[in-house]
């Protein structure tokens, strides 16, 4: 499955490091080519000859080593970042996601993290105790690390060496590799390849005054996890992005905007000529009647706001829309049956609904998995469980496909 590939294993200085010769080995079974870059603390935990064995390459480790696979006329920070095809970091300790997540290139491991072509995959295994993996700094650093298109291998539950039983060990080698080989797969040739797809995401904000706005809770994770995958398949991707702290997934078009009515003026000029149009922006449906220029003046009274509604960007695009042109709506709701979300494919004339309830844990805003279920025109209702969003993105447009008109 990895014939050929060239992958660099970032090792850093965590007890699962004892597991990584295995996983070199393992690596090396399925036919990849292995270059080791391990920090100067991994090498308290395992060997550097046995690195070096089973990879059958120099550990490389200081900034100045000059030795490396790829091209001998470059420096070998630069050539590594060429020659591979992917790059796994396993195990990631804290200190290792913090100086990846801020850009120091202070050793082998971190430079070669930034030289590494940006289209090439990036799998960071975290392994640490469990209340180091659950500290807020350490989730903020993956968090960033994610958004940047980093996936993060999530570390499993049992005995940690701390002592603790909880989250935080290393999953096994062969999982690994399984999740490498999934990200190495190349992408089937695509319906989308070509297509024109707009994507809405995250929330809008309403303006109240001049320092004051209305919105909702929405990251954008959704919606950026289904341009990522659409333009992964080939499609042409706009992004509509209401504020959010996303990076731009690779390729895609991305156009910021702040309240529903830029968004609308932004979505509404690509209506035209777009071969699918997938609303997956929590739109706000009401703003302020009439924002004030400056701050509001508190005082003792009670306060009214009257709001109007705004612009259905999806509805609109859905009932202008040309024949071919497919539209796809999200329903989010807090409880209730999907009655709900069938009613909003008949009204906002939709070819697919994408209806998920919000539980404020495994689904809905802010968290990184969710589950949906898909309702189409012909009744097919197809559930799709508790995931990753960039796992439930590729779902999602495996319905779609199909209903893309054959050219
Ligand atoms: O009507 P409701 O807000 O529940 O519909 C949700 C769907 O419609 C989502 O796909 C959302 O992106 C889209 N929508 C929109 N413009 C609005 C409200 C919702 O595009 N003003």
């Amino acid at each position: 499955m990895l014939t050929g590939k060239n992958i660099i294993l970032g090792i850093c200085g965590g007890i699962a490091a004892y597991k990584t010769p295995h996983l070199v080995r393992l690596f090396k079974k399925a036919g990849a080519n292995v270059q080791v870059l391990a920090t100067a603390s991994a090498l308290q935990f395992v060997s550097e000859l046995s690195l070096a064995t089973v990879s059958r390459r120099p550990v490389l480790r200081d900034l100045f080593d000059l030795e490396g696979p790829g091209d001998d006329d470059k420096t070998v920070h630069i050539t590594l970042g060429e020659w591979a095809d992917a790059f796994v970091i396993a195990p990631a300790t804290a200190n290792t996601i913090a100086r990846l997540n801020a850009g120091l290139c202070d050793d082998m491991l971190s430079v070669c993290f930034i030289t590494l072509r940006p289209d090439k995959p990036v799998l960071i295994a975290p392994a640490m105790d469990g209340h180091m993996y659950g500290s807020p700094t350490v989730q903020r650093n993956l968090s960033a690390l994610a958004a940047q298109g980093c996936s993060i291998l999530d570390p499993e539950s049992g005995d940690l060496a701390s002592g603790q039983c909880g989250l935080g060990r290393m999953p096994e080698p062969e999982a690994i590799v399984t999740a490498m080989e999934a990200m190495l797969r190349p992408a089937p040739v695509s319906p989308l390849q070509g297509r024109k797809v707009v994507v809405t995401a995250g929330p809008t904000r309403e303006k109240l005054d001049d320092v004051r706005f209305l919105s909702n809770y929405s990251s954008g994770k959704m919606g950026f996890a289904v341009a990522r995958e659409a333009a992964r398949r080939g499609a042409d991707v706009r992004l509509v992005a209401g504020p959010v702290s996303l990076g731009t997934p690779p390729g895609v078009e991305r156009i910021d905007v702040e309240s529903a009515a830029d968004m609308m003026e932004a979505a509404s000029r690509f209506f035209g000529d777009c071969d699918l149009f997938i609303g997956a922006a929590a739109v706000a449906d009401y703003r302020p009647e009439a924002p004030v220029t400056g701050k509001i003046k508190k005082n003792d009274e009670a306060m009214a706001l009257r709001l109007v509604r705004n612009p259905d960007i999806l509805g609109e695009f859905s009932a202008g829309r040309k024949p071919g042109q497919l539209s796809v709506g999200f329903a989010l709701e807090t409880g209730g049956g999907i009655g709900y979300a069938r009613e909003k494919l008949e009204r906002k004339n939709l070819d697919l609904v994408a209806f998920n309830v919000y539980d404020g844990a495994t689904t809905g805003f802010e968290v990184d998995t969710n589950a949906l279920t898909l309702i189409d025109r012909a009744g097919n209702v197809t559930e799709l469980p508790v995931m990753p969003k960039d796992a439930l993105a590729g779902r999602l447009l495996d319905e779609i496909e199909p209903l893309l008109p054959r050219r």
